[in-house]
């Protein structure tokens, strides 16, 4: 398959043009951020920039596009809001129609922040109740893509894994925290079902092929609190789970309001690949063994112009 990712700089569409390109040939979306890579080819335009979208349609004829790219950190969206509301919920209507009437498919990249996190266990049929300009803007990302293209896949998910500059996602900040021997606040009261980035590249891949459309929860088959998440990411580096100070977030002094419990329930998802998607550990186990391997390194290489 011809196979367009979008935010292929960030910490999903990175790894996931990677997955991807060993079996698929992939065009690599990325903006500010200059990536060289011999796996995918890397195509650079600012999706704001009107004219964007469709010039890289044109150049990349794909048969589905994977769309990573947004304005993802959470606190950044309430200082922004109106690039929020471009980015998160314009562009992807607008990718959406144009995917659509050119014949192609979209994977549409949403997020388990829509929900308020009163009641976790989440369903696909729940209602959600955005708290964040973030989660606001991401589901209005998800109502415009479905309107503008009922065939398309729209994905809320929770990740971590390694990135490009190394400081995307909270496993890396717990490793290179850890590692540095500095105390860091773990959530004691913060709940939710993080996959690999890797692990949820091959359940998109594999979401792709079943050619499934509509709303789906890709996340763990398992939960945890942020803190656990931390402790369990200490002891399988061998590092000091002491340095992880049991913490509540509204302690934490952060921007923007945070959904307490964001489990989301993945029956939907796992009725449709016949299997359930990865549980917690194996996932840390191969966050870990990636950095036995040098996967770490290897992506920083990638990241041209550092
Ligand atoms: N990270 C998480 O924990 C998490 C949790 C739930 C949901 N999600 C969702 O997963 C998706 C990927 O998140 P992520 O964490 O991988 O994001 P990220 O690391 O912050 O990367 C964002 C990507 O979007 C690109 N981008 C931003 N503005 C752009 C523009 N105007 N034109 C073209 N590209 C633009 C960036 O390109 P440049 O850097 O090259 O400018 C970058 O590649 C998002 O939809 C996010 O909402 C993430």
């Amino acid at each position: 398959m011809r196979i367009l990712v979008t935010g292929a700089s960030g910490l999903l569409g990175l790894n996931l043009a990677l997955e991807a390109s060993e079996e698929h040939t992939v065009f690599g979306l990325v903006n500010h951020q200059p990536v060289r890579s011999e796996a995918f080819t890397v195509m650079q335009g600012d999706l704001l920039v009107p004219g964007t979208v469709e010039r890289i349609l044109d150049q990349t004829q794909p048969e589905w596009v994977i769309h990573c790219a947004a304005m993802a950190v959470v606190d950044a969206c309430e200082s922004n809001p109106l690039q929020a509301q471009k980015l998160n919920s314009e562009i992807p209507g607008k990718l959406a129609a144009i995917v659509g009437r050119g014949g192609a498919r979209l994977l549409h990249v949403s997020t388990d922040a829509v929900f308020d996190g009163q009641r976790g266990d989440y369903s696909e049929q729940d209602t959600p109740n955005p708290l964040s300009t973030y989660a606001r803007t991401k589901l209005e990302g998800e109502v415009n893509v479905l309107k503008a293209n009922s065939a398309a896949i729209v994905a809320r998910v929770n990740l971590y894994g390694w990135s490009l500059l190394g400081k995307r996602s909270l496993g890396e900040f717990f490793y290179h925290n850890l590692s540095a021997g500095k105390r860091v606040n773990g959530f004691t009261d913060v709940f939710f079902c993080p996959l690999l980035a890797n692990d949820l590249a091959q359940v998109f891949l594999r979401m792709l092929t079943l050619n499934l459309s509509g709303l789906y929860h890709v996340v763990s088959r398992e939960c945890l609190s942020k803190y656990e998440f931390g402790v369990r990411i200490a002891r399988k580096f061998g590092l000091d789970e002491g340095l992880i100070a049991p913490t509540l977030v509204e302690t934490a002094g952060l921007k923007a309001v945070r959904s307490p419990n964001l489990t989301l329930n993945t029956h939907k998802l796992s009725q449709a690949l016949g299997a359930e998607p990865p549980g917690i550990d194996p996932g840390i186990d191969k966050f870990h063994q990636q950095y036995l391997e040098k996967y770490p390194q290897h992506l920083s290489e990638m990241a041209a112009g550092e």
